[in-house]
């Protein structure tokens, strides 16, 4: 998901509908900040979100990456069932061997089919995808594999590759010459294009063969693409690239939060095990007890926050595992320095003096990708005594070797008692995650919501309102499975806030603290615009009278997202609560009604 771990974002405040008077909202006439531009963005956790997610690979485990041959047992000393995803069909044995002669150093795992003796029929196995494939006829799917025989053999035919439903009907299929005489990895590719589109996404792929009974055939590095974002190969899914460039978002915080860190030092991410050849990239064992391929790598990041029009804010391991609570003590820091260094210059350094961006160059990319954030670690207040050294240490090294970037510490603390000492810091996520107050405070996984809600959602609008008050600062929420894109409630909240972001911050009221009723107030110097945004987190109506200081126009418009507190967007029921916009009478003064349980965005032409 799209969504920072831990709610430590808006309380979930005990309320009870009160009747009471209107509220009162003088807006000032002068700014007292710049809105940054960069207020708002996503961040990216690879909970569900690279692969199975943005990453459009299909196919599952396509590599037995960080995977033990024959281990079968899920998440057994967070080692991943070695066939995961994959089954036989009718009776093809397969497992998962070290081959005597991997493809490639970084992959030492294949798949051996071995068909046996007297067998008949079609078989092979299957992949059944990350819980699905989505099969569609408007498509064309690029396939591929690597096989040898281990032992060269008379077998001369082919592989049906497939697309097919669990009842068994073939949507596409296509043949692929096999040789037997293949003693050495060989890549095969092929293009699949249904004829037909299934009603659901329980469908698989197969890799079938006739008559080949007693062979013994290895396969390495799988791979199933169907039509990218940007038609990018070993690109990102088309719907929710679309989906999150309609929230507008002005950055992308790569490559996680969490995901950066690793449950230990040697298991951390490494940029240089992500980028090159996807046989080059041994993936690793991720955070949350399955594998990452790496598919998704550094420059298919930074490639895609080019595409979506997002600068990259991107994250450099800081000497901090989160796993184990270990910190590399400060005589042993250099080496990742180093590599931070090299992983920067990857983004944006000259080629002609950095072989880093050398090889971003060989890889088709020679100019620098647009960086001016580092985020320096990630979590690392948690482990605060180290924390000095290690944010001394590197951003010393780091500022001298990058003058031009910007250093981000994550703070995780509120924003009205932070000092304006010039120190900038980063909300790199929030999230509400469960509907009572413990849950959120609490540091457990427990209690923590399948979907947001609207009542989660609108608690994160009255963070926002704090956001922008205190904008000098920053975020990341969309539902899929292998078929579809379900924007939640709270990323109806965020698409709200980023495209109504406006330039400047509009001094107001201050809201009662411990009140339910929040507002922010910006100006948009280039859409000429003044944009409120109000937020009832309460369960009655709320009657409030604006006092602009401001000449404005008389037509305006409020678009407003609210719901029965316990709502959510579900795949079952994904458009529960959407927003809906209409005109409104506004003026240099002008009442308004909040709808309980709800975030409102006023915009108003200046005139
Ligand atoms: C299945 O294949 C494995 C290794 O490829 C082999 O060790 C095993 O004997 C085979 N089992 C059968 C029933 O053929
Ligand atoms: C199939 O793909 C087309 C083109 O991308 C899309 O418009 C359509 O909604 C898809 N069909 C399904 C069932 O997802
Ligand atoms: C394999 O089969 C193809 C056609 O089916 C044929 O052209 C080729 O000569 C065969 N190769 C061998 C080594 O028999
Ligand atoms: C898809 O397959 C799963 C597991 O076999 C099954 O529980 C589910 O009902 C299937 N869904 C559809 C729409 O057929
Ligand atoms: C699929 O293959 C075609 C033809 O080689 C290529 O143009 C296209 O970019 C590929 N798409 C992906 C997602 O790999
Ligand atoms: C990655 O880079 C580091 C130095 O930054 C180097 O020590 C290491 O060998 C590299 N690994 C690969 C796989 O290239
Ligand atoms: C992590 O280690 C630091 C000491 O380096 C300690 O202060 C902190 O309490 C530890 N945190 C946890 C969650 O164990
Ligand atoms: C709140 O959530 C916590 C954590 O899941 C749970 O232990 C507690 O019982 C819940 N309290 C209420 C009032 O629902
Ligand atoms: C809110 O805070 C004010 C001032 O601190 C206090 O008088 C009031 O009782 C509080 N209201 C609630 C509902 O806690």
């Amino acid at each position: 998901m799209f969504r920072g771990l831990v709610g430590r974002a808006a309380a979930l405040l005990g309320v009870a509908a009160v009747a009471s008077a209107a509220t009162t909202i003088v807006v000032k006439g002068t700014s007292s900040h710049p809105i940054p531009p960069l207020l708002y963005g996503q961040m990216f956790e690879d909970i569900n979100s690279g692969d199975g997610g943005l990453y459009a690979e299909l196919l599952q485990n396509r590599a037995f990456q960080a995977v033990k041959p024959g281990k079968t047992l899920v998440l057994v000393d967070r080692d991943w069932n070695a066939l995961q995803a994959w089954a036989p069909v009718n009776g093809g044995n397969i497992s998962v061997v070290a081959d005597s002669v991997p493809v490639s150093a970084a992959l030492p795992n294949a798949l051996q089919l071995n068909i046996p003796g007297g067998a008949s029929g079609t078989i092979g196995f299957a992949n059944q995808g990350y819980w699905g494939i989505n099969v569609n006829s408007s498509w064309t799917y690029n396939a591929s594999f690597y096989y040898r025989f281990p032992t060269a053999s008379g077998f001369n035919g082919s592989a049906t590759i497939a697309l097919q439903g669990t009842d068994g009907q073939v949507h596409a299929s296509t043949q692929i010459p096999i040789s037997g005489s293949q003693t050495k990895w060989a890549q095969v590719t092929a293009q699949l294009t249904p004829s037909s589109t299934p009603s659901n996404i329980n469908n698989t792929f197969t890799v079938t063969f006739d008559s080949a009974a007693g062979s013994t055939i290895n396969f390495a590095m799988f791979s199933l693409f169907p039509p990218t974002f940007k038609d990018k190969p070993n690109g990102m899914r088309a719907d929710l690239s679309e989906l999150l460039l309609s929230m507008k978002p002005s950055f992308f915080r790569l490559p996680g939060g969490n995901n950066l860190e690793g449950q230990s030092a040697a298991t951390r991410w490494i940029w240089n095990n992500t980028v090159g050849d996807l046989v080059d990239r041994p993936g690793r064992m991720g955070n949350w007890g399955y594998t990452n391929t790496d598919g998704l790598g550094l420059l298919e990041y930074l490639t895609w926050c080019e595409d979506m029009d997002m600068q990259a804010i991107m994250a450099v391991w800081a000497g901090y595992s989160l796993g184990d609570n270990s910190s590399v003590p400060e005589a042993q820091l250099q080496p990742y320095i180093q590599q931070a260094i090299d992983q920067i210059n990857f983004a944006i350094g000259d080629p002609s003096k950095s072989s880093a961006a050398g090889l971003r160059a060989s890889l088709g990319h020679p100019d620098p990708f647009l960086l001016t954030y580092v985020e320096v670690g990630n979590e690392d207040m948690n482990a605060p005594d180290s924390y000095h050294y290690r944010w001394h240490d590197f951003v010393t090294a780091l500022s001298s070797a990058f003058p031009q970037l910007n250093w981000f510490a994550q703070n995780s603390f509120s924003y009205d008692n932070t000092p304006r000492n010039g120190v900038t810091y980063f909300q790199g996520e929030y999230a509400v995650t469960a509907t009572n107050a413990s849950a959120v405070f609490g540091s457990t996984d427990d209690g923590r919501l399948t979907w947001p809600i609207v009542q989660g959602s609108i608690g994160e609008a009255v963070f926002l309102t704090g956001f922008e008050r205190n904008a000098d600062i920053t975020p990341n929420l969309v539902g899929f499975d292998a078929g579809a894109v379900y924007p939640s409630t709270s990323f109806y909240v965020q698409q709200l806030f980023s495209r109504n972001k406006g330039t400047d911050y509009l001094p107001s009221t201050l809201p009662t603290a411990n009140g339910t009723l929040f507002w922010s107030v910006t100006s948009d110097k280039y859409a000429k615009a003044i944009n409120i945004k109000v937020v009832n987190y309460a369960g009655g109506t709320e009657d409030i009278n604006f006092q602009l200081s401001t000449a404005v126009g008389t037509s305006g418009q409020v678009t407003v997202l609210t719901g029965d507190p316990k709502a959510s967007n579900t795949p079952a029921n994904p458009t529960t609560v959407v927003p809906t916009s209409k005109g409104i009478t506004v003026g240099q003064t002008f009442s308004y009604t909040a709808p309980a349980w709800s975030l409102s965005v006023i915009n108003i032409p200046m005139s």
